[in-house]
């Protein structure tokens, strides 16, 4: 296969933000460069794999495993697995049957552009191929750590993270409580993140049990941070903006941060789960992570006076 064949010299360097996202297109391409004899069914998985990302979680991944002197190549995996898990579940996340919207990163969502029978598969596609990436043979780090890296992988989007948040999050209401909302934003969105930014450190030189408890609690906060933020900029940016339709929340009366505490009580909490998340991270003094956290459009911050 192709992707065997890639040059590591000839991808870009890790050095910044636009680097690690032009060297992630270019490994998901090589990925993705293989013949299928279900052609329809590759092609919609490259309509929403290809199309433009910020790559944000193999941003954190790079980031935080340099940092900690992981193997290059197995970062490399680990970002191209979680780009297809990321992107499967936005496939899903677009369904009729969940939030019903037909525009995804600036071209039709996969539904709209072939149909609903594809595009689950293509999500379904998108999962197993992570998994298949992530067991294959390495050379760089140790099978245990390679088994530990799976398993988090594994729990973070099933029945103890991501399905589960989206069952909660179809089921939950524009009136729920601030704990429930909670629970709803850090299984859908952070624990991913969380298993990103786990990964990258479990696949470091420097890893230890002791530490692991930080770097969880970071994952954990930027994570609600995150989706804190995508609430805010749902109801703040218009569709070209986004890449996807606004007030998407509002139309399926979804239970958010604005919804339920108002433009200023999310920020509230987009402030507090950043400062915990700094605090998590602080010690141990990353500056290139500050690009990272520009690229979550943390403009809200600024607007906050202007809106209210
Ligand atoms: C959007 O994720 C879905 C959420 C979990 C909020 P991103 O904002 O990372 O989307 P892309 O990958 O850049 O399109
Ligand atoms: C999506 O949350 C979380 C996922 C697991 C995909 P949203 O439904 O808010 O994401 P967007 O706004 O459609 O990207
Ligand atoms: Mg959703
Ligand atoms: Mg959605
Ligand atoms: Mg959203």
């Amino acid at each position: 296969m192709k992707h065997n064949n890639i040059i590591q010299s000839l991808l870009p360097a890790i050095d910044g933000i636009p680097n690690i996202q032009k060297r992630v297109l270019l490994l998901l391409k090589q990925r993705l460069d293989i013949h299928n004899p279900a052609v329809k069914l590759h092609q919609a998985l490259c309509h929403s794999a290809l199309a433009p990302a910020k790559y944000i979680r193999s941003c954190w991944i790079y980031t935080i495993g340099q940092h900690f002197n992981a193997p290059i190549a197995t970062l490399d995996t680990l970002a191209v697995a979680a780009e297809c898990i990321h992107t499967f579940s936005l496939i899903h996340d677009d369904l009729p049957a969940m939030d019903d919207d037909d525009m995804r990163r600036g071209r039709s969502s996969c539904h709209v552009a072939f149909d609903e029978a594809t595009a689950i598969l293509a999500g379904d596609s998108l999962q197993s191929l992570a998994f298949s990436m992530l067991s294959e043979k390495q050379t760089e780090i140790h099978l245990e750590k390679q088994i530990q890296i799976i398993h988090t992988f594994a729990q973070s989007i099933g029945l103890f993270g991501m399905a589960a948040g989206q069952s909660l999050d179809m089921q939950g209401s524009d009136s729920c409580s601030i704990q429930e909302l909670e629970k709803i934003h850090l299984y859908k969105t952070a624990k991913l993140i969380q298993a990103c930014i786990e990964c990258a450190f479990i696949a470091s030189e420097q890893y230890s049990i002791s530490t692991l408890e930080s770097i969880q609690n970071y994952g954990k906060h930027i994570g609600l941070a995150f989706q804190i933020n995508d609430d805010l900029l749902d109801i703040s940016l218009s569709d070209g903006q986004l890449g996807k339709p606004s007030n998407s929340d509002i139309k399926n009366q979804k239970a958010t941060y604005p919804a339920i505490l108002g433009y200023n009580g999310a920020i509230d909490q987009l402030e507090s789960h950043l400062l915990l998340a700094q605090e998590a991270i602080g010690p141990f003094n990353i500056p290139s992570l500050d690009a990272v956290h520009q690229l979550m459009g943390l403009s809200h911050t600024l607007e906050r006076h202007i809106k209210n």
